[in-house]
């Protein structure tokens, strides 16, 4: 049985997934209005991604017998300047979202629920793993430049440059 304090920020929780799935399918959309397809297909991928953690944390508080509530998500940004603006925007939700799961986290170990701790580690490491990507996004964004011209380049290799990014880290 989940304290009524862990219920409560798991149902916080659940909200900060599902807005930030919001936001990146904006994000899509601003990249097809871009012209932007190789750059919006990242974005549907996140969408799906941050759906698939809403959906794993209402699973998780419904198997536990506290009915997960399900809020409804805000309008997202979708206004932008430049694709630079674009992914430091990426950097500040994915930040927000990571600083929410810490809470979580902290709110487990204060009510000594190491189970729900255990399954939010998951997440925890996710959250490193998201803010060092997008990191990366931005300093390739910056080496490239982002104006027109490098736009169509980024975009037709977006994924070989994502790719890329990955496979120096490892
Ligand atoms: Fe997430």
């Amino acid at each position: 049985m989940l304290s009524t304090e862990v219920v409560e920020i798991l149902n916080k929780q659940t909200a900060v997934e599902a807005n930030a799935s919001h936001a990146y399918l904006a994000l899509a959309s601003w990249s097809e209005e871009k012209n932007l397809p190789g750059i919006a297909e990242y974005f549907y991928v996140a969408a799906e991604d941050e759906r698939s953690h809403f959906l794993e944390i209402v699973k998780y508080i419904n198997q536990h017998q506290a009915p997960a509530i399900i809020k409804s998500v805000s309008q997202p940004r979708s206004s932008f300047i430049s694709l630079l603006e674009v992914f430091q925007f990426v950097w500040e939700l994915e930040h927000n979202n990571t600083l929410n799961i810490n809470e979580v986290a902290s709110v487990c170990l204060k009510n000594k629920d190491f189970a729900t701790y255990k399954f939010m580690e998951a997440f925890i490491i996710e959250q490193q793993n998201s803010e060092k990507s997008v990191e990366d996004l931005i300093h390739m964004i910056k080496t490239l430049g982002h104006e027109d011209k490098n736009l169509y380049y980024i975009n037709k290799n977006f994924k070989k440059l994502l790719d890329k990014a990955a496979a120096s880290e490892a």
